[in-house]
């Protein structure tokens, strides 16, 4: 398999190249590209020295797969120009992921979803992902009525200039970019509100994704997206109504033998999911499973995963391996 990632300097594409050496990937060329900005910089893979090329029509010659993790205008831009060329795009950005043509795909919850791609796949949300990854055993197990979820969520989420924007203000200097206008040391902060919505954008994104992903239109759900001073991982409080009652035992049963899912509960030994232990990690960690007395039928979750790996890299990487594996 030929192979380029787009977006290669930035967080995501960075670890895109750890993940597909760890996973070790078949890949037969591979090819960094990213902005005019980086064109020159070298970059390892495997112990070799590569290049990084400046993102043009051309880079897609000969390639077989593209990861893109450059941001939605130069996915709306580029993603087409390789599909024309007979790549097949997997795209961590938001531009493609509500379209219908365009397959939307967690592999451990809709993997077959991915073949019936027409040249893009979009990897959805990092806050969606762990999600649903979550969700997807319990709406099997018990059916799912209603979730309610409030995420805590690195500044890291949005990229470089999120995690330069933290690092500057809890070293005390003035950041050079921000990516809100309040600030994000000791502080928790809301994503981007659109005047005409009361919801964020990232609070619509996890709505909407999940519903799709999960293929389940109309399942209700409310979400809040908060940013939290952490440098790595985002955190989940999700409240589950299921169709079917189930202990707080049965959901970890059920949770221990989910794939991409790890269980950490023991609260009384202070063992739970963190955003460190969850760091440079794959899984989805789900503890602290209780159930909530305040409705029927209900349990509390706390699910975390690192946002650069599971969140996207991993994710998008593991797409690749299921159009491998069927190729
Ligand atoms: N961070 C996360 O947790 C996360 C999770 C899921 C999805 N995503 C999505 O993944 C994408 C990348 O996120 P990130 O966190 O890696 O951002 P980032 O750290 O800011 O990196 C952005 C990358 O895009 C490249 N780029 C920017 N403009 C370009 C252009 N005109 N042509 C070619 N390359 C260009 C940059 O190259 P230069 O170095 O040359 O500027 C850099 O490699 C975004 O769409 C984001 O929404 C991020």
């Amino acid at each position: 398999m030929n192979v380029v990632i787009v977006g290669a300097t930035g967080l995501v594409g960075r670890t895109m190249l750890r993940v597909l050496e760890e996973r070790n990937v078949n890949v037969d060329r591979l090819v960094l590209a990213a902005s005019e900005r980086s064109a020159g910089q070298t970059m390892t893979f495997r112990d070799q020295p590569l290049d990084v090329v400046e993102l043009r029509p051309e880079t897609f010659d000969g390639i077989d797969y593209a990861l893109f993790s450059a941001g939605g205008s130069v996915s709306r831009q580029f993603a087409p120009v390789a599909a024309a060329r007979g790549c097949v795009v997997i795209d961590n950005s938001s531009a493609w992921r509500m379209d219908p043509d365009v397959p939307l795909v967690v592999p451990e919850v809709n993997p077959l979803d991915a073949l019936l791609h027409r040249g893009v796949i979009a990897n959805p949300n990092c806050s969606t992902i762990q999600l649903v990854v979550a969700l997807k055993p319990l709406a099997e197990a018990f059916g799912l009525r209603r979730v309610v979820v409030s995420t805590y969520q690195t500044p890291s989420g949005a990229g470089q200039k999120g995690l330069d924007q933290l690092r500057a203000e809890l070293e005390g200097r003035m950041p050079m970019e921000r990516i809100s206008p309040h600030q994000l040391a000791g502080n928790t902060v809301f994503h981007t509100i659109d005047a005409l919505n009361a919801d964020s954008e990232e609070e619509t994104k996890v709505m909407r994704e999940t519903r799709r992903i999960l293929h389940m239109d109309s399942l209700p759900l409310a979400v809040t997206c908060v940013r939290v001073p952490v440098i790595g991982g985002h955190a989940e409080s999700v409240a589950v109504e299921t169709e079917r009652p189930c202990s707080a035992d049965d959901v970890r049963q059920v949770l221990s033998n989910a794939p991409g899912v790890v269980v950490v509960d023991d609260p009384a030994n202070a063992q739970y999911p963190t955003t460190v232990r969850a760091n440079d990690t794959d899984p989805v960690y789900v503890g602290r499973i209780r159930p909530d007395a305040s409705v029927a039928n209900g349990i509390l979750l706390w699910v975390v995963a690192d946002n650069l790996r599971k969140g996207a890299a991993t994710n998008a990487v593991q797409i690749l391996e299921v159009l491998a594996a069927h190729r």
